[in-house]
């Protein structure tokens, strides 16, 4: 099979097409097409080893140390499944599924083995494979950080960092957990978050959220970019700071004020679920929350995937797709 082998850290040159022994299933796992998968961020990230300096060492011996261990990135993916081990019950030949790969990745080929009771779902009656497979990650995340917020019909609730793969979906449950949001991000990617359903966007290019005199239930850093005490500031007497992608301090100072202070803040590490996914398709299909994608690259383009997704101008998601035709 055609795959994306990932040998150094590095920049986006290090991601190399190349043919590789196709997996087989064991008894308990499936065996998976790939039809769709994305470039996410965090891919990125890995990818160059692009990480806070007090997170270095523990992700190195988590990851690899002088190299990687994981051959192939990506992060989720939709696809069809081609075979079953003989143990598996959950799933069927032929059958239609979205998942994320979680760490052990491995989204950036032509198929895949899962365990068959790895988080993974029927994907949506009403979407495409590509829309599909920008769900697992993003949707999980955002449905995890707002359900630590624990969100109230008719709270103020603000996603930092909105447009992007987490942010798209967190605006959207947000506004589903009928909260009234207001959504920060950049210049160009305001009038796809109003179509999203924010009901106030703000340019963090131009203006200082915590400068503008409102105070918010709950603040939803996605990014990891918010002023820590500024942020604060603007929250309500008793409220949530959840924050989605800390850092070491952040933790910290989180903890500290937990216990000294009325505001919460919450560190929001998702872990993913075979029924919060099975939650997330329900909702696609009622038509609460839809994908936004932005640009499509074949498997073969993943380099120059990454090298878009790094401009910071993605709006939403990048997805890769696979035609399942070209040998190389
Ligand atoms: N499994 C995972 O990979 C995983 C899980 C949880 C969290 N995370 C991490 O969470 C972070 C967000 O993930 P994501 O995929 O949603 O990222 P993303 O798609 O890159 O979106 C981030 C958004 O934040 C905006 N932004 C950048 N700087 C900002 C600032 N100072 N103020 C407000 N907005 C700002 C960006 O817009 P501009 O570039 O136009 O400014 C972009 O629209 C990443 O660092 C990711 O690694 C990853």
């Amino acid at each position: 099979m055609k795959a994306i082998i990932w040998t150094k850290y590095g920049s986006p040159d290090v991601l190399e097409l190349k043919e590789v022994e196709k997996p087989t299933p064991r008894d308990n796992e499936v065996l998976i097409k790939i039809i769709a998968a994305t470039v996410f961020t965090g891919d990125c990230e890995m990818r160059g080893f692009d990480f806070p300096i007090s997170f270095w060492l523990p992700l190195r011996l988590l990851f690899g140390f002088r190299k990687p261990r994981i051959k192939i990135l990506g992060q989720e993916l939709a696809g069809e499944i081609e075979a079953v081990g003989t143990e598996v019950t959950q799933f069927q030949k032929g059958d239609q599924v979205f998942a994320p790969t979680d760490r052990r990745f491995g989204a950036y080929a032509e198929y895949i083995c899962l365990p068959s009771t790895h988080p993974m779902a029927i994907k949506p009656a009403n979407m495409s494979y590509e829309e599909a497979a920008t769900i697992p990650i993003g949707g999980l995340n955002a449905l995890h950080f707002l359900r630590k917020g624990n969100i109230q019909s008719g709270e103020k609730v603000l996603i930092y960092g909105a447009a992007g793969g987490i942010g798209t979906f967190a605006v959207q449950i947000a506004k589903m957990f009928g909260a009234e949001v207001s959504a920060v991000d950049s210049t160009r990617k305001l009038d796809m978050l109003r179509s999203i359903g924010a009901d106030h966007v703000i340019d963090y290019t131009q203006e200082d959220f915590t400068k503008n005199g409102e105070t918010y239930d709950v603040i939803v850093d996605v990014v990891g970019k918010s002023s820590f005490s500024r942020s604060l500031r603007s929250l309500k007497q008793d409220g949530r700071y959840i924050l989605g992608n800390p850092r070491l301090t952040g933790m910290i100072k989180g903890l500290w004020t937990s216990i000294t202070s009325s505001k919460k803040v919450i560190i929001a590490l998702a872990g993913y679920r075979t029924d919060d996914l099975v939650f997330l398709k329900e909702l696609v299909e009622a038509g609460k929350i839809k994908s936004v994608i932005d640009r499509r690259y074949p498997l073969e383009k993943v380099a120059e995937a990454h090298r878009y997704v790094e401009t910071g101008q993605k709006t939403g998601n990048v997805v890769i797709t696979l035609g399942h035709n070209n040998k190389i």
